[in-house]
């Protein structure tokens, strides 16, 4: 184990270990269950006296943070849980987007239902990429992607009123990896970001690992003009902005602000990165326009992927940037992975264009709005009147606020008595977290789901 050990510190050599030790453990570098170094080898590694090393075990002890186990060694314990309302920094929490199964219900995932993935339909395309054209499926492309699929994908944007910015996509592995090639080409440190808040956590993990400045966006109560004056004062190099059904409020931005999110842009000369993660799961309300749709402007990036609504397990996804950009991101892609995988892309170019993927967007609609109403109806019935929910009209997500005070990760580690996964929604906030908690209506059925919503609600009332 490297410690890093200062002489010329004020702190003594002791404070030093433990210092980091504890930080270690703390942010998660050291995980719980793992055996610290002998004190005699750890001091002879530092080169320091072993009393030193075990002052500074002494210490971790006292906190309960370690534990030595005669015979066996000295172990890292579990942090143990703090009273009082804790926010843990964005990159400490565990991530949403894996599942871990089991027989817990869960309201925290970060996706669709993956019993409704459509395995069928896609082992067929996947055969017949297979059949039909072997040497493409086995062989590297170029890093911009299959170009039947790029074509597909173009041909069913343009048949479903997505405008696209002016080039063809370019294939990536999923929206993530499509945002994180565009703001590691673009992006430096320092640079201001503007983002909703709450918003997508990933973005603010992003942000806070790369050095940029998260700036948060109004609220959706707030005017045009409101929106358009805090662009203005900001300033920012981008506007990350999710197309429809935010991540986590389910929420989406009317059409005037839109406009108006838009022209402060061209104004500052801001780029749009626009997330349509979801967008086409709309059950109900007026389609408003895309950020691409409004803005003829060369500064907007259009992403998109096929996680949410087919499954996010083919890691396929793209990026439109305007013809300035495309040379670029091409190239930071082939450096990051050469290219997406070969016989996926030739099965989802398949699968666009024989309907498949249109038929599979209404089955689920479907679906999810029966899913997404039921669990309204429920909160409505069993959830105590101090809580509040945003009502989206599609996608697969809304909010759960609960009152100020609310000691959310108490409610989480209850709900997991009761094999309910639920999740705080501190990850989600840039600043002034409120108790929240995000929920998947969509990822359970309806009985499950309203079921774990009843004993929430007792969860609540306690
Ligand atoms: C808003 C938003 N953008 C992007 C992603 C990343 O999705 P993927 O990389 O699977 O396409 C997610 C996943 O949760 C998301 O919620």
């Amino acid at each position: 184990m490297r410690i890093p050990l200062n002489s010329d510190s004020p702190h003594p050599l002791h404070k030093q270990i433990s210092t980091y030790l504890q930080e270690s453990i703390e942010n998660g570098s050291i995980l719980p269950g793992t055996k610290l170094p002998p004190r005699r080898e750890l001091a002879r590694n530092l080169g320091v006296a072993r009393i030193t090393v075990e002052t500074a075990y002494a210490h971790l002890e006292s906190r309960g943070l370690i534990q030595g186990l005669t015979g066996k060694g000295t172990f890292v314990l579990a942090i143990p849980r703090k009273t009082g309302r804790s926010l843990p920094k964005p990159s400490q929490q565990a991530s949403t987007l894996w599942r871990g199964g089991g027989s817990f219900i869960d309201l925290a995932y970060g996706g669709g239902d993956p019993s409704l993935s459509p395995s069928h339909e896609f082992r067929k395309v996947l055969n017949s990429a297979w059949t039909n054209a072997p040497a493409t499926a086995a062989k590297y492309l170029p890093p911009t992607g299959l170009m039947e699929l790029r074509k597909a994908i173009q041909s069913y944007c343009g048949e479903s009123g997505i405008m696209l910015p002016s080039s063809t996509p370019i294939i990536t592995n999923g929206s993530q990896h499509a945002l994180s090639l565009v703001f590691q080409t673009l992006a430096s440190p320092g640079d201001v970001v503007m983002c909703e808040n709450p918003t997508y956590a990933w973005l603010l993990r992003f942000l806070s690992q790369r050095d940029l400045h998260g700036h948060p966006l109004p609220s959706h109560s707030a005017s045009p003009q409101e929106w358009y004056d805090a662009i203005q004062r900001s300033q920012p190099k981008f506007l990350y902005l999710v197309s429809d059904f935010t991540n986590p409020t389910g929420l989406t931005l009317p059409t005037e602000t839109r406009q108006a999110v838009v022209s402060a842009a061209q104004k500052c000369g801001s780029w749009i990165v626009e997330d349509d993660y979801c967008a086409q799961l709309r059950y109900e309300g007026k389609t408003v326009p895309s950020y691409s749709a409004l803005v003829r402007h060369q500064q907007t990036i259009y992403i998109s992927s096929f996680s949410k609504i087919l499954m996010p397990g083919l890691r396929l996804g793209f990026l439109t940037p305007p013809p300035q950009l495309f040379e670029t991101l091409a190239l930071q892609l082939e450096l990051d992975l050469i290219c997406a995988g070969s016989p996926l892309q030739l099965a989802m170019a398949q699968y666009l264009k024989e309907g498949y993927y249109r038929r599979h967007i209404r089955r689920l609609k479907t679906q999810y709005k029966k899913r997404r109403d039921a669990f309204l109806k429920t909160c409505e019935k069993v959830l105590p009147s101090s809580s509040q929910w945003t009502t989206p009209q599609g996608g697969l997500f809304l909010c759960l606020f609960l009152p100020e005070g609310t000691q959310v990760q108490d409610v989480v580690a209850h709900a997991a008595e009761e094999q309910i996964h639920i999740t705080s929604g501190d990850a989600f906030f840039l600043q002034s977290p409120r108790p929240m908690l995000r929920m998947n209506f969509a990822a359970e059925s309806q009985n499950r789901s309203c079921q774990a919503l009843e004993i929430l609600g007792e969860i609540l009332r306690d």
